[in-house]
């Protein structure tokens, strides 16, 4: 079996972020998100991985190198246009040739591990595997109708969805997939949808089955779901203290901090990620914030957030929480008269102020 990974896409909703890094890229406690999914994979004893990239795929592929990290070979797919996830499957038919395969979206953040999926779809001699969530907001996803444990349609982003279930990034297929890639047309906004490449697969008659995620599962595509993975891999997280932490500092629940990193006359509530070098000095850090490293945090508070590498974060006088500071951002006391607020900031971000 090998693995198809999506790593290109504009990340539209996050910008400003997404105007210099890839949202793949982006970390979630501490670590880029496509990590995640390279981990999976290799825990599932796959070895050969395509990973689709924009027509450019130097920063991807600077990241990740040629794969021997997770004990993977990569080989690196550029999508010239982002003409759809079908479109995405459909121009790695060379690299995948007649073996089946898994198709995961790398903005996918799931709990566990994919050896279940794969057990299931071999077992079943399955032509697709579709793994389904349940959500509040199916509109946003491609949703299956169900009949009894059978799917018996699929749409994309259905304005009024027939189900509860999301079909999640993570899919498995055999060669019949090429069949409907090959088939289907390019739908109202121009890509190749994979949801119409599972209907093809319905109409003729081949084998669907699914699984359930019951675990947790967040398409990463929205700051909320960013803070919300960042949350849920972070209560996941044990432990570890390598930096300094001295001692009229208060230190509860699960911490990471990194080689390097200080703490000093701070409160630190895990779960926390503090990477290399970073310092935190007469500070609230509270439960759910990921820093990164050579990040500085000086008397202020931060909480639910994830602050980039490289970010200082001086005398700030209300508590961050729910926030995404990019790299090298900087948001320090405005000194002096009049009693202001003062900006410099990148093109379309958002900034929230009570
Ligand atoms: C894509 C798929 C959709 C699927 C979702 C899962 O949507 O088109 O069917 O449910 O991924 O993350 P997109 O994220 O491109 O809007």
């Amino acid at each position: 079996m090998k693995a198809l990974i999506t790593a290109g896409g504009k990340g539209t909703r996050l910008r400003p972020l997404t105007h210099t890094q890839n949202k793949h890229l982006l970390p979630i406690a501490n670590k880029p998100i496509l990590h995640y999914s390279l981990e999976k994979v290799a825990d599932a004893g796959i070895r050969e991985v395509g990973i689709i990239t924009h027509k450019n795929g130097d920063e991807v592929k600077a990241a990740l190198g040629n794969g021997e990290q997770w004990g993977l070979a990569i080989t690196y797919i550029p999508q010239n246009a982002p003409l759809g996830l079908a479109h995405a499957v459909k121009i790695s038919q060379n690299f995948i040739g007649d073996e089946p395969f898994i198709f995961y979206l790398g903005d996918n953040m799931v709990v566990g591990g994919l050896e279940k999926f794969i057990e299931v779809f071999e077992r079943e001699g399955s032509n697709c595997h579709l793994t389904l969530a349940r959500v509040k907001d199916p509109e946003r996803f491609g949703v299956p109708e169900l009949k009894g444990n059978r799917i018996v349609a699929i749409e994309e982003k259905p304005l009024h969805p027939k189900s509860r279930f999301a079909v999640s990034g993570i899919y498995l297929y055999d060669k019949t997939i090429f069949e409907a890639v090959n088939n289907i047309k390019p739908s109202a906004r121009g890509e190749l949808e994979i949801s119409d490449a599972h209907q093809y697969l319905i109409d003729k008659g081949y084998k669907i089955t699914y699984s359930e995620i019951t675990g947790w599962w967040k398409d990463t595509g929205k700051p909320e779901d960013i803070l919300e993975a960042n949350r849920l891999i972070l209560e996941h997280t044990e432990s570890n203290i390598s930096g300094l932490v001295n001692n009229d500092s208060i230190v509860t629940g699960n911490v990471v901090l990194e080689e390097g990193a200080r703490i000093s006359h701070s409160t630190v509530r895990g779960p926390v990620v503090i990477g290399k070098n970073a310092v935190i000095e007469n500070c609230f850090i509270g439960p759910f914030t990921s820093i990164g490293h050579d990040c500085i945090i000086r008397n202020s508070e931060v909480e639910f957030s994830i602050v980039l590498h490289e970010c200082e974060i001086l005398d700030v006088g209300v508590r961050i929480e729910g926030s995404l500071l990019g790299v090298g951002a900087r948001v320090v006391n405005a000194e002096g008269r009049p009693r202001t607020h003062r900006f410099m900031v990148g093109d379309q971000s958002l900034i929230e102020i009570r």
